[in-house]
């Protein structure tokens, strides 16, 4: 494993690397992810094995542009089209059905996840080797997403280069929205707000919307128990009374808390960075103020509900 700033010769590295079939890890504007030839069995493989990812998890491609991400697909609605002039580069996944000939990254469905990442050592590096990337989160699976090298250096040790881009600016993943067929379905808040993409689109159907009505199809992704930290996570609504062995993150401040404020992004750009930092002080538990349940709190609900998962 190397750390290496992601100047001219860092980023030549890590495009030899790509170009080669092996694997890097690399900033994005979100999270750190874990890149590979999106096209490449071989490059591909090596992600689901260094995250022990199951073989039915898909893996989100990263492009340059739109006119690449076109490539990749077998339709590209107007919507897609709509969202994308508005979007990207920046932190909003689409799911659109791809194209027949790609094989990989993709896994069994006849999907594609494709998105164009607002970071500029991102984007060089796409620029740098002119091949889609496949991107999943830089951590094992289930675990806490990395936001920062370090994280990733800790979590994948195995990894053989990390591209240095300082701390992620959103800290959250992408929000992953279905624009295969019919109206638009968000699979993961992320990153980007609901309310953000309805100015463009209008109605967006919800998770619960869809169970609601039969017409789920879940990402796949996206299971009970996820982006956890090692200690035991539990949300509470009042702050007990402080326990010696447990951690804290809290919205106001409490003494010895990790204290990450009433702003939903402010609180997401910090949420797994603080998780990893009770983690490395080895805490048995880390105990989370709830945050309000309005929709600006969605995705950090989210990450919050699947990390207390048992
Ligand atoms: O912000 C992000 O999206 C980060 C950075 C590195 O770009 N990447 C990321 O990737 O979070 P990952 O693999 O940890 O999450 C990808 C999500 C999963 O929930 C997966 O199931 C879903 O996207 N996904 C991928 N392909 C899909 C498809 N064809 N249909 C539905 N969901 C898909
Ligand atoms: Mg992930």
């Amino acid at each position: 494993m190397t750390v290496v700033p992601p100047d001219e010769a860092g980023l030549r590295r890590a495009a030899d690397l790509l170009r080669a079939d092996s694997v890097v890890a690399f900033p994005t504007e979100t999270v750190y992810g874990l890149g590979a030839h999106a096209f490449s069995e071989k490059a591909v493989a090596e992600i689901y094995r260094l995250k022990n990812r199951p073989s039915w998890n898909p893996l989100i491609v990263h492009v340059a542009g739109v006119a690449e991400a076109r490539k990749l697909a077998a339709e590209w609605p107007d919507v897609a089209d709509d969202l994308a002039a508005r979007f990207w580069p920046g932190p909003l996944t689409l799911v659109v059905r791809r194209a027949p000939h790609l094989t990989v990254a993709g896994a069994a469905n006849d999907t594609i996840a494709i998105r164009v990442p607002a970071h500029e050592v991102a984007l060089r590096l796409l620029e740098a080797t002119g091949l889609p990337l496949a991107a999943p989160s830089a951590n094992r699976s289930e675990g806490l997403s990395p936001t920062t090298a370090e994280h990733v250096v800790r979590g994948l040790p195995d990894v053989p280069l990390v591209l240095d881009g300082g701390p992620c600016r959103w800290g959250i993943e992408s929000t992953v929205l279905d624009v295969a067929a019919g109206a638009p379905r968000l699979l993961r808040p992320g990153a980007l707000s609901l309310r953000a993409i309805r100015e463009v689109i209008g109605r967006v159907a919800l998770p619960s919307e869809q169970v609601a009505d039969g017409s789920a199809r879940p990402s796949p992704g996206m299971s009970k128990r996820h982006y956890a930290p090692r200690a035991r996570l539990v949300l509470a609504d009042t702050i007990p009374e402080r326990e010696r062995t447990s951690g804290l993150v809290t919205l106001d401040d409490v003494e010895g808390a990790e204290v990450l404020g009433h702003d939903p992004a402010e609180y997401a750009a910090d949420l797994y960075a603080a998780l990893h930092r009770l983690d490395d002080r080895g805490v048995a538990t880390i105990i989370v103020q709830r945050p309000p349940a309005t929709e600006e709190w969605l995705a950090v609900h989210d990450r919050l509900n699947r990390a207390a998962a048992r």
